[in-house]
């Protein structure tokens, strides 16, 4: 008999590739042989990093359909969305299919966003399938009481109206709720993708979530009475796999400049504020020149990551006097290996998006946030930083420089970010041990594993 095969199906973005490649690590590290999914973006997986990309590796597929979609799509997060959801679901099942029939050997399923496909294709098959949720459990849980969202929904709520009526979260408001709850249109394309996708990854019944069970415990028993099986496996990139020692990334972007590296060994330790609003999210002008002099007047050193299309609808413009001003204390550049700079000694704080990748690449690292959410998970996650974990601090959503400024000296020099910075030292350490031997995650791993094998 051969080895066992998983086939992941991911959605085309770095916030779902990363976290299902760490997986496919792991269970490649354990004995499988792993074909990986993705679709769409091999033009853009070839420019950042050159056609060796696809090939060097084959367990690395694609469906080898384009959407027609140009990468410009990431340039508004309404209509990327919409049009890359849109044209997933619709185009993808029948190639997902086809190739699931050409693969031996199978011996189960496990996808991310793409429920509806994945599952029914699965299902059609006689395929055991397994539902990855690459979001928070306190985000994801949201999308299962949209009918009691809608059913509460009066004039008298307003965004700070306290929510109670969703099990497992605590003290959060509608303001809180991900973006896609929040919308006033029921007809809204995402509000109803999420809203089928949530009936359908119940029905599958396993629910693989890269968290663990300390750290959403109330949210987590909530969600376990309506999964047959959750599986909480995170942090990902907390586990030891064997082999490779480094992890493996498909990134959609290219690293044009690596001498960030240089930079932060120059810095002392704990000094540098990093800022990166990750890979979906847009930003007007008016909020990155707020955010400029607000990082200015704050006199600290600080790494930013501008993406070519993080300014809606043009290219980002910083004023020539910010750049004059902070030039010998500042790195700019458009794109990182942000697990490398992350975990960088010189890194003293996070200014962040608060998507959820990047807030466990936080707590593995320890490095205390400053949240900024702006779209899905990410509010709810900033909300749980900042109410329930302790280790972050919010910037409202309408930007100012004045409290860019002071949030950046509050964490870097005063007394609450030495306790911030305790909490996610605390965080990280619990983190690391539901990832050893023993701990919740890395069991839940080998329970994984043993299920799929039972198939
Ligand atoms: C979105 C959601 O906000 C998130 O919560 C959801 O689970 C997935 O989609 P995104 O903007 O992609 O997230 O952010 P995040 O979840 O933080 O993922 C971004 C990933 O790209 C992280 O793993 C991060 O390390 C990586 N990245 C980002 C880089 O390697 N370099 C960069 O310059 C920026």
């Amino acid at each position: 008999m051969g080895r066992p095969h998983v086939v992941m199906l991911s959605i085309p973005g770095q916030g779902h590739i990363n976290p299902m490649l760490e997986l496919a690590q792991i269970l490649h590290s354990r004995g499988f042989f792993i074909t990986f999914v993705t679709r769409a973006q091999r033009e853009s997986i070839l420019r950042s990093q050159g056609p060796d990309a696809l090939r060097r590796d084959s367990r690395i597929s694609d469906t080898r359909q384009s959407d027609g979609c140009s990468v410009a799509r990431f340039a508004d997060p309404e209509s990327h969305v919409v049009r890359w959801c849109l044209m997933t679901y619709e185009n993808c099942a029948a190639p997902f299919k086809d190739l699931l029939v050409r693969l031996n050997s199978l011996r189960g399923g496990a996808e991310g966003h793409l429920r509806r496909v994945a599952l029914d294709v699965a299902e059609e098959l006689s395929i055991r399938s397994f539902v990855f949720m690459t979001m928070s459990a306190c985000g994801f849980i949201c999308s299962l009481y949209l009918d009691e969202v809608i059913r509460r929904d009066d004039n008298n709520l307003t965004m700070d109206t306290p929510i109670d009526f969703i099990p497992g979260l605590k003290d959060i408001r509608p303001r809180d709720l991900p973006s896609f709850v929040r919308t006033a249109d029921q007809e809204d394309f995402i509000f109803k993708l999420a809203q089928n996708a949530a009936k359908k990854s119940v029905g599958a019944k396993n629910l693989l979530l890269n968290t663990f069970d300390l750290l959403e415990d109330e949210v987590l028993n909530a969600l376990k009475s309506k999964f047959q099986k959750v599986y909480t496996v995170g942090p990902l990139a907390s586990h030891n796999t064997t082999t490779p020692t480094k992890p493996m990334r498909l990134s959609l972007w290219k690293e044009e400049d690596r001498g960030y590296t240089e930079w932060l060994n120059q810095q002392r330790p704990s000094s540098v504020i990093y800022v990166n609003f990750g890979s979906i999210i847009t930003i007007t002008t008016e909020e990155l020149v707020e955010f400029a002099w607000g990082l200015a007047n704050s006199n600290h050193p600080f790494l930013w990551v501008i993406r070519h299309d993080l300014v809606c609808g043009r290219s980002a413009v910083l004023p020539k006097d910010f750049l004059d001003k902070t030039k010998e204390r500042s790195y700019i550049l458009s794109w990182c290996s942000q697990d490398e700079v992350i975990s960088h000694k010189s890194i003293g704080g996070f200014l962040s998006h608060c998507g959820w990748n990047s807030t466990l690449e936080s707590i593995n690292s320890g490095v205390p946030m400053i949240c900024w959410p702006r779209f899905d998970d990410q509010n709810m996650n900033a909300r749980y930083v900042c109410k329930e974990w302790g280790f972050g601090i919010e910037i409202d959503e309408d930007v100012k420089r004045g409290q860019v400024t002071s949030k950046v000296k509050e964490l870097m020099e005063g007394e609450k970010g030495d306790e911030i910075r305790k909490n996610v030292v605390y965080w990280r350490e619990r983190a690391k041990k539901a990832a050893t031997q023993g701990g919740s995650s890395y069991e839940n791993i080998n329970e994984l594993i043993e299920d799929i094998n039972l198939v």
